[in-house]
């Protein structure tokens, strides 16, 4: 199979924002899935250097068009990498032989008579370069850009749009891939139920000169529309180049709902004209907002992927963009939902799975992974892997990213419930179920590496490190090739795990004490006079006993204090989460309470314990056997959500 999978070009009046790294990062992340899946793909993306906005943009830096194209599609080319996303063509409209085919492909339809000459009046938005039709104003404005249109009256050429009206309408009904999700094919056809106008598709050269002059007529350049869609087409060096039959008759288009018209109407109305196939697919995405509102240069609310790759890894903002934003509806963006999705669904969850998982591997059975035994008691877990991997399959072909990656996290809470029942820690105690203490970790090294393959698409640079940390070779098929091996049971035992660092090192989240509110001070100073007297007569009162709040905390992480036998750090969600210091070392192997839910005391004063701050404490039995002492954790009888009171 053949994939060609492309982006907008995008303007170079701007530099790169969240926006169009999204758009970017789905191509990157659809092309990779592709690749797994065994298909030979092109992923195209590019800039638009041609029209007003540019040299608008130009004149304001003092610098000509050229220098300016240059500089800004240099800062798009340079970013792509920083994202680990790697476009097979990245093409830019000012290249001589887009230049070329575009020309090309206008005298082809002027040769036609599908282009004529007109006089035209109308509001012409600069933002959208393009004129807009009185429906599409919002209060006299662009609802895009906010801005009044300017009227502009000129001769210019006209596209015989409509003439191609009623085939598009039914090969859009014939096809119901060809628009996609549902709501934007619907928007076309209700756009398409009126009559089409013909396309305004040159400028003249007395009012725009950056652009690719037409080739019947000196006095005009095209269109910057016309010129740009036509990119999809030159990057397979059309016509008359070897790619072009492969990769066009499985072409797929990658946009944001704000280029939906010229997508969906003005590239087939051409292609159609060309006498070519139509594309195959339009995948229309929502916009990332910010406060409700789309984050855009213009309204300058941008946030730059640059940042927040430095700020919390690049797969971290891959993984985040991916599973925040149901493809098609639109998403907000704010730093305490990225870091929210960092530490929980990346630190906690999936990374408390591997290292926990690969460390009993290494103290268990020398960090080989051990040969199974098939068992009953595994199908939970065996059953969901598979019916994940279909899930997976299916919904990452739709692009409905977000619930691919929902299905790969049951398989995530799956495994990692998976160590709580079966207690690897409690076999490994018992000499004689060392064959279960085998499946068991086998069977965690395989979700692993299942993870790994399947996470590989979206997390490229995380998915590396663990087929290494799995002791499995670069490019073994095992966590690249998902036909053959997105199967249960493929990991070969034998694999030596080697150490590698931890996977998401967490943001620490801004250390929030519990900020006392004064009234409830005040009351604090009340009640420990009382407190004095009451104790004396042998009890406490319930209002008492009430000024302790207790919780449930789930452990997400754990680690032993510097230079202490007695002390582990933990870091527990309660539901935010805390670091308490607790006395458990000699009694608990910090891998073995990951994931435990304990009871804590929430209102305790921080205090620091060998140079650490502990903001709570953790409840334990103290059992006192043949004249020594231990602790036991305590722990409710079913899994509760974090944070739950104790009352
Ligand atoms: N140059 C045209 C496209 C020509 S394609 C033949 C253009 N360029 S653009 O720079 O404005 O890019 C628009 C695209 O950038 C959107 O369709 C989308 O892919 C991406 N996005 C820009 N802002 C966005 C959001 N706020 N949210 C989501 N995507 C956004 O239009």
């Amino acid at each position: 199979m053949t994939t060609y999978i492309t982006t907008p070009i995008y303007y170079v009046n701007a530099q790169p924002h969240l926006g169009h790294a999204y758009t970017t990062i789905v191509a990157d992340t659809y092309s990779r899935f592709r690749r797994l899946c065994g298909d030979t793909v092109r992923f195209q993306t590019g800039t638009d250097e041609h029209g007003d906005k540019i040299v608008e943009a130009a004149a304001k830096e003092g610098v000509s068009p050229k220098e300016y194209v240059d500089r800004i599609s240099g800062l798009f080319r340079d970013t792509w990498p920083l994202l680990d996303i790697v476009p097979d063509n990245f093409i830019r409209t000012t290249d001589r032989n887009h230049v070329l085919t575009v020309q090309k492909i206008l005298q082809q339809v002027y040769d036609k008579g599908d282009i004529y000459f007109d006089e035209y009046s109308g509001q012409y938005c600069t933002g959208c370069e393009r004129f807009l039709t009185e429906k599409e104003l919002v209060d006299g404005k662009c609802p895009d850009h906010l801005t009044i249109p300017d009227e502009i009256t000129e001769q210019n050429y006209f596209f015989r749009m409509s003439r191609y009206q009623q085939d598009l309408i039914d090969h859009i009904k014939a096809n119901p891939e060809f628009i996609t999700p549902e709501r934007y094919r619907n928007e076309v056809l209700s756009f398409l139920s009126e009559p089409l106008e013909d396309l305004c598709i040159s400028r003249p050269t007395s009012r725009l000169t950056w652009g690719i002059p037409l080739p019947f007529d000196d006095n005009f350049v095209t269109y910057v529309w016309f010129d740009a869609l036509i990119n999809y087409l030159t990057g397979l060096d059309y016509p008359g180049g070897e790619k072009f039959d492969p990769y066009w008759s499985v072409a797929e288009h990658v946009i944001a709902k704000d280029i939906l018209k010229p997508h969906a109407i003005y590239w087939p109305t051409m292609i159609l004209s060309m006498g070519l196939p139509l594309y195959q697919k339009l995948h229309v995405h929502g916009y990332w907002n910010v406060d409700e509102t789309k984050m855009s240069k213009s309204i300058g609310n941008v946030v730059r992927p640059a940042e927040l790759v430095e700020e919390y890894g690049v797969d971290c903002l891959r993984y985040f963009t991916l599973r925040e934003m149901s493809f098609g509806l639109d998403a907000s963006f704010s730093s305490e939902a990225i870091v929210a999705r960092k530490n929980s669904d990346l630190a906690n969850d999936l990374g408390n799975l591997y290292s926990r998982s690969t460390a009993m591997l290494v103290k268990y059975t020398d960090g080989v992974v051990p040969e199974p035994v098939s068992s009953e008691d595994d199908t939970v877990l065996r059953d969901l892997a598979v019916s994940v991997i279909a899930t997976y399959k299916e919904t990452m072909a739709d692009f409905q990213f977000h619930r691919a990656l929902q299905a790969v996290w049951e398989l995530i809470s799956q495994a990692n419930k998976y160590i709580v029942t079966n207690e690897p820690w409690a076999l490994a105690k018992d000499s004689g179920r060392t064959e279960r203490l085998h499946t068991v970790l086998y069977n965690l090294a395989e979700s692993l590496r299942l993870l790994t393959l399947l996470l590989q698409p979206v997390m490229p640079g995380t998915c590396k490190k663990m087929a290494v940390g799995l002791g499995l070779e670069e490019g073994s098929p095992l966590v690249t090739d998902l036909t053959s091996c997105g199967a249960w049971g493929k990991l070969v035992p034998g694999a030596e795990l080697r150490k590698i660092d931890s996977l998401f090192p967490r943001v620490d989240a801004k250390k929030k004490k519990q900020p006392v509110k004064e009234e409830s001070q005040k009351t604090n100073n009340k009640k420990k006079k009382q407190n004095h007297s009451l104790s004396e007569e042998g009890g406490i009162t319930f209002d008492q006993f009430q000024q302790v709040e207790l919780r449930v905390a789930e452990i997400v992480s754990a680690e032993p204090v510097n230079k202490s036998d007695r002390l582990l750090k933990l870091i527990v969600k309660a539901p935010e989460e805390r670091v308490i210091v607790a006395g458990i070392a000699e009694y608990y192997a910090p891998e073995d309470i990951v994931g435990l839910q304990v009871l804590i005391v929430a209102n305790l004063k921080p205090v620091k314990l060998m140079g650490v701050e502990s903001q709570g404490m953790v409840l334990a039995a103290k059992v006192e056997e043949d004249g020594k002492s231990r602790l036991v954790l305590s722990a409710v009888s079913a899994s509760v959500p974090a944070g739950s009171k104790v009352a």
